[in-house]
């Protein structure tokens, strides 16, 4: 994706403006009063968000990206992995929810996410032996449907299938963890013969959190007084510096060059001391007029495709891994913008355009003039 630049008002300051052009959002739905999808997509086109990732593939949802030309990614859920070890549900799954859209200028899919970070250590190998053939039946059923070539199977992986040693912690010395090192390179070889891209999460919130002597400014893009070195490239901030233990994971496996979507980054705005709206602000406006300025990471110099985690908060998420679960959306789950934020990158904090109308389908929402009525009682 190229960057986009223009002049902006400031164009007699002879001020070049550049634009995050390729931000996308995680649209996750797991709330207990879910928007209609149509005012979901309205939102995405309101705020000039142009790609999306799903969590499913569920119809109501998809089928209101009808005719949006937004891209898409839909996904196949953990526990329909062993599922999709049968290369004949496989071919299914892509019939009905990758192909069954394409006609008459249906959804724009461009990618099909195998399983949700289902390496994650807390999952014990759960998922070990089932998501390399579910990734491989999949991109096989959409390459024999004629898709391949523009619609690609990843697999939305955690940050914690690498690192660097202890006695090492610099990204030059990143590599698989060692019990799926053997899996993470077949996978790797998969992807890298589909001309499909490795799709990582990276939380710089949870570099934090639970964990004291992170240095906190480390966590954002800004103010850092003490880089780390590594051979000589500094490194000011954990989001550069993971994306580059990947690269370098990646490099000691052979595929150096594999392109890398960020599936999911973000910052919470509550349940836990580091989860504020402040923070969150300090997070975003760093984080996005970088990936405007298209500077990528010392090791990945130049546009890094992004999906926002994300964009409503999900009251029904389990708070297991912490209660700031609920609270990842730049939108409260009723689809009122919570802080301002520019994702354009410009750096000029606005409020994002909010869901329009009565938008929460709940029976205690009552609608006069368009606004909301109760959505205040019905948010705890
Ligand atoms: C299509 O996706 C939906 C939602 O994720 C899923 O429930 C369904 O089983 C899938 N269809 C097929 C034929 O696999
Ligand atoms: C993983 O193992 C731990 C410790 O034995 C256990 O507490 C946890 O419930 C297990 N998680 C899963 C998803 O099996
Ligand atoms: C995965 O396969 C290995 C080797 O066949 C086996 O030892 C292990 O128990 C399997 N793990 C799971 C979770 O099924």
């Amino acid at each position: 994706m190229e960057k986009v630049c223009f002049l902006t008002l400031f164009f007699f300051l002879g001020i070049m403006g550049c634009y995050v052009e390729g931000l996308g959002v995680n649209w996750g739905t797991m709330a207990t009063h879910m928007l209609p999808p149509e005012k979901v997509v309205q939102m995405l086109k309101d705020n000039g968000i142009k790609k999306v990732k799903l969590f499913d593939a569920d119809h109501s949802t998809v089928s209101a990206l009808v005719g949006s030309d937004m891209e898409v990614m839909v996904a196949i859920p953990n526990d329909q992995l062993a599922v999709m070890n049968d290369h004949r549900r496989a071919k299914e799954w892509v019939q009905k929810n990758v192909t069954g859209y394409k006609s008459n200028g249906g959804v724009k899919i461009k990618y099909v996410a195998v399983g949700n970070e289902p390496f994650l250590s807390s999952y014990n190998g759960t998922f070990i032996n089932i998501t390399l053939p579910a990734l491989e039946n999949i991109q096989n059923a959409l390459n024999e449907a004629g898709v391949g070539d523009s619609i690609k199977a990843t697999v939305p992986l955690n940050a914690d299938v690498y690192s660097s040693p202890d006695d090492n912690p610099v990204p030059s010395a990143g590599r698989f963890r060692s019990e799926i090192s053997d899996l993470m390179t077949q996978i790797v070889q998969f992807l890298h013969k589909n001309n499909a891209p490795f799709t990582i999460n990276i939380y710089p919130f949870l570099s934090l959190y639970g964990n004291d002597g992170f240095p906190f400014d480390y966590a954002f893009f800004d103010n850092v007084g003490n880089p780390v070195n590594d051979n000589g490239i500094a490194y000011k901030n954990v989001f550069d510096a993971n994306f580059d233990t990947l690269v370098s994971s990646l490099k000691a496996v052979g595929y150096g060059d594999l392109p890398i979507v960020v599936g999911e980054v973000g910052w919470p705005t509550d349940g836990d001391k580091n989860a504020n709206l402040g923070y969150a602000q300090r997070f975003y406006n760093g984080l996005l007029p970088k990936l405007a300025s298209n500077q990528g990471t010392p090791l990945r110099p130049g546009f890094i495709e992004v999906y926002l985690f994300g964009l409503l908060d999900e009251d029904a998420k389990s708070v297991a891994p912490g209660n700031f679960e609920r609270h990842w959306g730049i939108f409260g789950y009723d689809g009122q913008a919570k802080f301002p934020v520019d994702i354009s990158g410009q750096g000029q904090n606005k409020l994002l355009v909010s869901a329009q109308g009565c938008a929460v389908s709940s029976p205690k929402m009552v609608c006069v003039q368009s606004k909301c009525q109760g959505s205040k009682q019905v948010s705890r």
